[in-house]
């Protein structure tokens, strides 16, 4: 099942965030991301525990993801492909853009973003650490 979070899954939403970074907490402050209305995080629960996660922010003609995660033990069953199902339809009209940024030697999740469309469009110099990002994106064609 997939729902909406809110600031009641703060733990939850950490405890997944430190799988995919350390430096979560300082990264996020969980009170504030829920007091504005353009940031989104939708979790995946099975058998009543969250095992993944989409954060995004929603803003104007574009929508960035921020995280995606799911629990090891969880992977390759499609629950990162239906978070993304669930965030692109649930856009508003107004999206026309879709971008992330992703680690250039995170395989598994640059070929899930491939799935969805996302190409990469630039390269980003120590993004991170140790490490270089590729901006990835997608443009929507609205009719
Ligand atoms: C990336 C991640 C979210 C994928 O979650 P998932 O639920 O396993 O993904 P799905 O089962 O929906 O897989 C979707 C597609 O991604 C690709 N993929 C995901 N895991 C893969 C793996 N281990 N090997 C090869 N391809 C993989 C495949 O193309 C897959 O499609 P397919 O099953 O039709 O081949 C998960 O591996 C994860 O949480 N990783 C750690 C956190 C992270 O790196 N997040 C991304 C950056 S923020």
């Amino acid at each position: 099942m997939i729902r909406k979070a809110n600031i009641k899954d703060k733990e939850d939403i950490i405890r997944l965030g430190n799988l995919v970074n350390h430096n979560f907490s300082n990264v996020y402050d969980m009170d504030e991301y829920f007091s504005n209305d353009y940031n989104v995080i939708y979790l995946d629960i099975e058998n009543g525990k969250i095992i993944g996660m989409i954060m995004a922010i929603i803003l104007y003609e574009s929508c960035e993801i921020l995280n995606i995660v799911v629990e090891d033990n969880y992977r390759r069953k499609g629950i990162a492909s239906n978070l993304m199902d669930t965030l692109i339809s649930e856009f508003p009209e107004s999206i026309e853009i879709l971008t992330l940024e992703v680690d250039v030697n995170n395989k598994n999740a640059i070929k899930l973003y491939q799935k969805f469309g996302l190409e990469i469009i630039n390269t980003r110099k120590d993004y991170y650490e140790n490490s270089d990002a590729y901006l990835m994106g997608v443009k929507y064609e609205r009719c």
